[in-house]
């Protein structure tokens, strides 16, 4: 204890005379630099020790603070091992020369805004074992040529998705051992292509021992040069949410990577299934199905196995509007003509995506991705676009840019047909093409007919193109990119049986770079906008995102969505709300029934599992009409003091997941016992 009350004064003592002693020393070498300009280098600063002039140890020391006055031209600095707590917004102010800057091994909580500003050539910066808990916007500003950093064995819970913004040298990031339960789907992009796409530079990437229970698969997808991801030792969710990784894997073998240790079963550690139960103890590479499916309700003679339930949610990509216009007017050889108005949506697949640092201040990056263009269409239209593009349902036309029509408003090119590319089926195809965004028209073009999602009154055509753009880093290290995220813990509820006639609430937590915008879909499709209040304030949502009902009726059962938009960038979180009748059980046609007898006034043991992918959670509705939540995780069992026995279904067991539940009832008859 005394020892730590020393330290601080200690420590100011040192400062103190270090100030002193520089002064002093500036004064010589200043005198000293007009005679020997080249030969000098300020001292080291206590208690460290330089081995080197541009370097300075100072691991096991005690250091409560960064030392005061380090040299300027100092290249590598080593802290590690201290106590300290802090790194002040101009600790590590003018050091521009600095390459390398260890601090692993101490105490630091939070980092200022703008702490690194200065370090201008820093390729390797290590935080491990601190006690940081965010890394947000501004934190890592400045580390304009970081490579390697390492935030290993913090307390991180979120990283700002615009954290790594401009940061265009980072290859190499270490976060095992945190506590991070969810990422962005851009959080690890270091730079923005045509302002649409976010790409990142990382080869190496430690998600390991961390709550992740699953990854959007865009932020693998848009690694392009990803050599190693780690992601052993998270509670991995293996459903539907997470089935791109099979898909993944095998286009990007062996980036997975699992961890050595002989010591291990198998001599290695591997991303493991954590749930659902039936997928317990699978690696997650390994698993064959990762599917979602209806719960189902575990008994004695089930004949049915579960179904897939893996289309019956939208997703994020369903509720973003267009991106886009586009005008075609399209013609053949044979005299065919149509003109088609048409929106474009956003970006489905980015088949191809590369990078190389072509300078300091330059990247060029090409991706090929296609856009999904929808024309409304009538039946004589129709009948035209039969003529001119059933061809191309099979295979694409490929087109090249010819002539400018116009520039304004937006350019408008002619696109003819590749006779060479086509030779098997030409048909002379010609396409005067208007569109904004202007990027869509690139020299060449591909054109498909999407035949399966066209109808007689909307048809779908997918345009696909390659792009090419010099990136200025420069300007990346400027650029503001919004975002938000719905938080989806494992102590969100997303899935609530509420019994008739109860008041209900649904909370969609956000976090974001700005004014979220928040929507609620309710069942019936309809949106309510916050903050909305229904008349007689039944229903209402506020402004931070929270759904309020009154009294719920069987009508508000179904699939809610908090919908939650900030510029360009949007959310997606859905609820499920079953509803539980007070008195008769609900009429359902597939309920079991499970009896029994017991003594009055024992205690009964009620058992209730269910399988399904998500692990469905158990809802024990009991005589007083009261609801118990059982986590997934937890028992199945319940036992409950049989005080009121009741000789119809007093206990339900409800099993409810995503978008569906099942139930059973438990039916006691009392006995008397016999010796009394
Ligand atoms: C440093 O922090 C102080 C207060 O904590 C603030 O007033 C000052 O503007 C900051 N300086 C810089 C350069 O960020
Ligand atoms: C597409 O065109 C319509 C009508 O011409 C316009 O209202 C809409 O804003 C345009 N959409 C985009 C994304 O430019
Ligand atoms: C991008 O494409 C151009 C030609 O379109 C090619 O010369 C260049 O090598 C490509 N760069 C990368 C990084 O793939
Ligand atoms: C895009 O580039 C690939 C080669 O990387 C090429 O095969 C393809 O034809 C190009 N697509 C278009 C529409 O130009
Ligand atoms: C939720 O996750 C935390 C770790 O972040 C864990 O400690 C806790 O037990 C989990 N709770 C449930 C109910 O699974």
């Amino acid at each position: 204890m005394t020892s730590h009350q020393v330290k601080p004064s200690k420590q100011l003592l040192y400062s103190c005379l270090w100030m002193k002693m520089e002064r002093r020393v500036l004064w010589v070498l200043q005198t000293l630099l007009v005679l020997l300009p080249s030969v000098v280098s300020a001292p080291c600063p206590r208690p460290c020790f330089c081995p080197q002039p541009a370097e300075l140890h100072c691991t096991f020391r005690s250091l409560l603070t960064i030392p005061a006055a380090v040299p300027k031209h100092v290249k590598r600095i080593n802290l590690g091992f201290n106590s300290i707590d802090k790194i002040g917004n101009t600790s590590l102010s003018r050091l521009g020369k600095l390459e390398l800057l260890m601090v692993h091994g101490n105490n630091i909580h939070s980092l200022p805004d703008g702490a690194f500003r200065d370090l201008l050539s820093l390729q390797m910066l290590k935080i491990s074992y601190n006690k940081l808990k965010e890394i947000n916007r501004y934190t890592l500003q400045g580390l304009w040529s970081l490579a390697r950093l390492h935030l290993d064995h913090n307390q991180l819970e979120l990283i700002h998705p615009d954290a790594f913004q401009g940061l265009t040298s980072l290859r190499f990031l270490q976060l095992e051992g945190n506590q991070l339960q969810q990422l962005h789907p851009a959080t690890f992009s270091t730079f923005t292509f045509m302002g649409q796409f976010y790409i990142s530079t990382l080869r190496h990437l430690y998600l390991s021992d961390n709550v992740l229970t699953s990854l959007p698969s865009q932020l693998v997808e848009t690694m392009p040069q990803l050599e190693n991801l780690y992601l052993h030792e998270n509670p991995w969710t293996c459903d539907c949410s997470i089935s791109w990784f099979h898909d993944w894997e095998e286009t990007s073998p062996g980036v997975l990577k699992c961890k050595k240790d002989r010591a291990l079963p198998g001599g290695q550690l591997c991303p493991m299934c954590s749930s659902p139960r039936h997928m317990k103890t699978i690696k997650l590479h390994a698993a064959q199905r990762l599917v979602c499916s209806s719960p189902v309700i575990n008994s004695l003679h089930r004949t049915t196995s579960p179904e897939d339930s893996e289309s019956e949610t939208l997703t994020s990509a369903d509720f973003r509007g267009p991106i886009g216009n586009i005008s075609l007017g399209l013609s053949d050889e044979h005299g065919n003509e149509l003109d088609l108005q048409c929106s474009v949506d956003k970006l489905k697949e980015l088949t191809k995506i590369s990078w190389e640092q072509v300078n300091k201040l330059q990247l060029v990056a090409n991706i090929t991705f296609s856009v999904d263009i929808r024309c409304s269409v009538d039946r004589e239209k129709y009948e035209q676009l039969w003529k001119v593009i059933a061809y191309y349902s099979n295979g694409p036309a490929h087109l090249e840019r010819g002539v400018i029509l116009s520039k304004d408003p937006y350019p408008a090119y002619v696109y003819k047909q590749d006779s060479v590319q086509d030779a098997q089926y030409y048909t002379g195809l010609k396409v005067k093409m208007l569109a904004q965004p202007a990027w869509l028209l690139q020299t060449s073009v591909e054109l498909q007919l999407n035949r399966p999602q066209s109808s007689t009154r909307m048809v779908n055509l997918i345009l696909r193109t390659n792009l090419s753009e010099t990136v200025d880093t420069e300007l990346q290290q400027r650029l503001r990119r919004s975002w938000v995220m719905i938080e989806s813990a494992n102590r969100t509820r997303k899935v609530m049986v509420v019994v008739l006639g109860s008041p209900n609430e649904m909370l969609c937590n956000l976090h974001s770079s700005g004014q979220p915008v928040v929507q609620w879909m309710l069942p019936d499709g309809s949106k309510l906008n916050s903050p909305y209040s229904s008349p007689e304030n039944r229903v209402s949502v506020s402004r931070d995102g929270r759904l309020k009902m009154k009294e719920v009726t069987h009508t508000d059962a179904g699939i809610y969505y908090c919908i939650a938009n900030v510029h360009e960038d949007l959310a997606v979180l859905s609820f499920y709300l079953t509803i539980q009748e007070s008195s008769r059980p609900p009429p359902m046609e597939d309920i079991s029934i499970t009896s029994m007898e017991e003594f009055a006034g024992n205690p009964i043991s009620l058992e209730c599992s269910a399988s399904g992918s998500p692990d469905a959670e158990i809802h024990w509705i009991l005589p007083s009409s009261r609801i118990v939540n059982l986590q997934a995780t937890s028992s199945k069992t319940l036992v409950y003091f049989n005080d009121q026995i009741c000789s119809n279904a007093c206990y339900h067991c409800r099993a409810a997941q995503r978008t569906h539940y099942e139930q059973r009832q438990h039916i006691f008859s009392s006995r008397v016992p016999k010796h009394r």
